[in-house]
């Protein structure tokens, strides 16, 4: 359980809308069973709502790790590519099994860093899911600003990272650095009037970007 919400409003939120598939409930198992951090449950009810409105045709996803929400992700109505990023090989070469077993023909996966995956594309997205690095967030966001579609938007994932953003007495020391980074990255977006954004309080916390002038 996160330190966000309360553990009795947790529990009723999973419970409002379970997963809907054998192998989302397969990976979910896997992934708590292998220490795996794959987004919340509440988190994707929130966004796969969210992303339906949306209604994005191209994704980029920052941190693959098992595949779980590359799959549900790219099937979403209208979604044509969903493009994720993964450092680890063997994190990558599971994804890769499991995208296939769940027969999602749009996603294109790649191996190697966010950043540099960012630095090198070439490609525009609709909407980009940042859930690689939590120290990187605030690199990734400049960088991600450049591959962003008019009228794109960024979603972050975990962005109150276990209640540390908000609560000086649950940082723990080894955190400092994402801590304030996270922090420096909230405050910077706070104060400027170029973006529109939203901060949810479910799962770790998951902020939504867009920008202003488009
Ligand atoms: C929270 S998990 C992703 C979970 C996935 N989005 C989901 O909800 O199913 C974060 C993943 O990012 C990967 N990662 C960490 N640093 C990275 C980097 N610099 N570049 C790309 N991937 C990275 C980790 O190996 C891990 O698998």
């Amino acid at each position: 359980m996160s330190e966000i919400l309360q553990d009795h409003i947790e529990s009723f939120l999973d419970d409002f809308s379970p997963e809907t598939s054998d192998l989302s409930w397969e990976l979910r198992a896997y992934a708590k069973d292998n220490h795996v951090p794959i987004i919340d449950e509440e988190v994707k009810q929130f966004l796969s709502f969210y992303l339906n409105t949306l209604k994005p045709r191209k994704i980029l996803e920052l941190g693959t790790a098992i595949g779980y929400s590359s799959i549900w992700m790219s099937q979403i109505k209208g979604v044509q590519e969903l493009h994720t990023v993964e450092i680890r090989p063997e994190m990558f070469a599971l994804a890769k099994e499991n995208i296939e077993r769940a027969n999602c023909k749009n996603v294109r996966q790649f191996q190697g860093d966010a950043a540099d995956y960012l630095d090198k594309s070439q490609e525009m997205y609709d909407f980009i899911f940042i859930d690689a690095a939590k120290g990187q967030y605030p690199f990734y966001f400049k960088k991600a600003l450049q591959r962003l579609e008019k009228n794109g938007v960024i979603g972050f994932d975990n962005i109150l990272f276990r209640g540390m953003i908000s609560n000086q007495d649950l940082v723990k020391r080894r955190k400092i650095t994402i801590v304030k980074r996270l922090r420096k990255l909230l405050s910077e977006l706070k104060l400027d009037q170029a973006y529109e954004k939203t901060l949810i309080p479910l799962g770790d916390g998951f902020l939504l970007v867009r920008r202003n002038d488009v």
